[in-house]
């Protein structure tokens, strides 16, 4: 026989064995009763829903309606293992004759948890939901004042103080794939939907509810799983941005404010009804983007040698070279000093300074080493005629092992010649490095999804409405909204932050002044400010940061 003969053959024979199949559903599904077939419908409804529910309050809580309404039950309570499985934890209680939902969006519930063993370390068989959990069994009981084996004296206990009556029992252990147990649910009374009568829960239904808590179970352990690997990445994210921070101690908690700031203007925006953003409406998936973002906006940082982001004097680099000038200054004082000396030693001055001309070059070199050392702060616009003492002053020489050499290198003619703040270009390349770094290192990451944006928003934060800004030099409306926001934040954190080396913090009006200007050169957004200031967002900020 050939292969191919082989293989129809083959086909034949599992053709058949799917034909048999059929015809066993067929009849299967035949015997089916209307309601059952209902029920599996509802099931596989319940199945849905409870998998596509994101939050876990909502979703606890649907575990136990759905359980409920599937069983005709008056009560139920969903308990949830804990972390070190040794206990169960109350997680929903609801009771539709005394009126009691509690858990879930209702907050947690204080009650004391169910330990799962005695104290004697036996397993507390007594308590019904912690022998489902310890066991796996489902516990189906008629009338819970009859149960042999377990302890109901609470429930009784209970029953007399709210003057209800316990009767059937359903207890299902909540089974994830991983075979492990996670939870318990508890059914309580059981109703005849046509009389109201409590009845026992029945095989069928007892069937049906096994298949619900599996669905549940695993529903669970996905949210679970979910929760934790988004808390793992935010925890890392915000451990990473924080270290960069510390790098420096001048800039630690920028980040953490800028993303809280961050936050509070998107919820302004969120919630603004009129105006250019009463149709921004950001999602819980967008926020946590924009939040992420915020977080990680100067990650790139991470390249940024600490004495360049620190640079707080302009001859700075590991230290401040200003000492070093102060001590050739010295030198060449005392040498002149000396030569005063000679001259009152020596009668025959012809050709040398007189000492009132020494006591005059001295008197200069102070001048000359105060004005270098006011000008090293950056404190001040340095213009044109400064820069041309600074070149007189780098004309004199001083004595370096016999060697005559220019008081000042040709770097720190550089350096004091700054005109605005500390930063020479080459370091003020360096530092908005940063931003390309940001990008570069955010884009390989493989964000979900939902939060892919996160490498483009955190990237642009120094970018400018007119393009001039960096790292890519976008424009308009090339710079999203959330770029625009953490710009906003960055740049009035920065602004009011009393903690750094190079310039001391500005007060709010100053702050609010400046950030006027920017918006008139057209660098920040008019309309994103214009809220900033409408909604009072500084102030706020301003109240709450816990920067001293
Ligand atoms: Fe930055
Ligand atoms: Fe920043």
């Amino acid at each position: 026989m050939s292969e191919d003969q082989g293989g129809y053959n083959r086909t034949l024979t599992s053709n058949n064995q799917i034909n048999r199949l059929l015809t066993k559903l067929v009849q299967d599904v035949s015997e089916f009763t209307e309601n059952q077939l209902d029920q599996i419908k509802r099931l596989t409804q319940i199945g849905t829903a409870l998998s596509a529910e994101k939050s876990l309050d909502h979703l606890l809580e649907m575990i136990v309606d759905h359980a409920r309404k599937f069983t005709n039950a008056d009560a139920g309570t969903l308990y949830i293992m804990s972390d070190d499985e040794t206990e169960l934890n109350f997680a929903i209680v609801q009771n539709d004759l005394l009126k009691v939902r509690m858990g879930g969006t209702g907050g947690e519930i204080s009650w004391p948890p169910i330990p799962l063993k005695n104290a004697d370390d036996s397993p507390n068989y007594a308590n019904v939901s912690a022998y489902a959990a310890i066991s796996g069994e489902t516990v189906n009981i008629p009338d819970v004042y009859d149960a042999k084996g377990f302890n109901f004296e609470g429930t009784k206990k209970f029953d007399k103080g709210t003057g209800y009556r316990s009767k059937s029992m359903m207890v299902v252990p909540l089974r994830n794939h991983e075979n492990d147990i996670i939870g318990v649910l508890q059914l309580l009374n059981a109703q005849d939907p046509s009389t109201g009568d409590v009845i026992i829960f029945s095989q069928e239904c007892q069937e049906m509810t096994l298949s619900l808590a599996s669905q549940a179970a695993v529903a669970l352990s996905n949210n679970r799983l979910i929760h934790d690997l988004q808390n793992l990445l935010e925890s890392f994210i915000k451990t990473i941005a924080t270290a960069i921070d510390e790098k420096s101690p001048y800039t630690g908690g920028h980040v953490r404010r800028v993303a809280e700031l961050t936050m509070t203007i998107a919820q302004k925006v969120n919630h603004a009804n009129e105006g250019p953003f009463a149709s921004i409406k950001l999602s819980d998936d967008q926020l946590q983007e924009l939040r992420l973002a915020a977080w990680l906006h100067d990650v790139g940082k991470i390249t940024t040698p600490e004495h360049v982001v620190d640079k707080a004097r302009k001859l700075e680099t590991v230290h401040d070279r200003i000492n070093e000038i102060r001590a050739r200054f010295e030198l060449l004082k005392k040498e002149y000093r000396l030569e005063m000396q000679k001259n009152t030693s020596n009668q025959d001055n012809s050709g040398v300074k007189t000492s009132e001309e020494l006591a005059e070059i001295i008197k200069q070199l102070d001048e000359e080493y105060k004005f270098l050392a006011e000008l090293n702060n950056g404190s001040e616009f340095t213009r044109d005629e400064m820069i041309a003492r600074i070149n007189e002053i780098a004309k004199r020489t001083w004595l370096v092992d016999g060697q005559t050499m220019p008081l000042l290198s040709a770097d720190e003619i550089t350096n004091l010649s700054i005109r605005r703040g500390t930063l020479n270009d080459e370091e003020r390349n360096i530092i908005n490095n940063h931003a390309l770094v940001t990008h570069k290192m955010l884009s390989q990451l493989p964000f979900p999804k939902k939060l892919r944006h996160i490498a483009e928003y955190a990237a642009a934060h120094h970018e400018k409405i007119d393009g001039t800004g960096y790292p890519m030099g976008l424009k308009g409306d090339q710079i999203s909204l959330q770029s625009r926001i953490i710009a906003i934040a960055d740049i009035f954190e920065a602004l009011t932050a009393k903690d750094r080396p190079y310039k001391v913090g500005k007060t709010m009006a100053e702050a609010l002044k400046i950030m006027e200007f920017m918006v008139k050169d057209n660098h920040i957004d008019a309309e994103l400010y214009a809220l900033f200031i409408k909604e009072k967002i500084y102030e706020d900020y301003m109240n709450s940061k816990s920067v001293p």
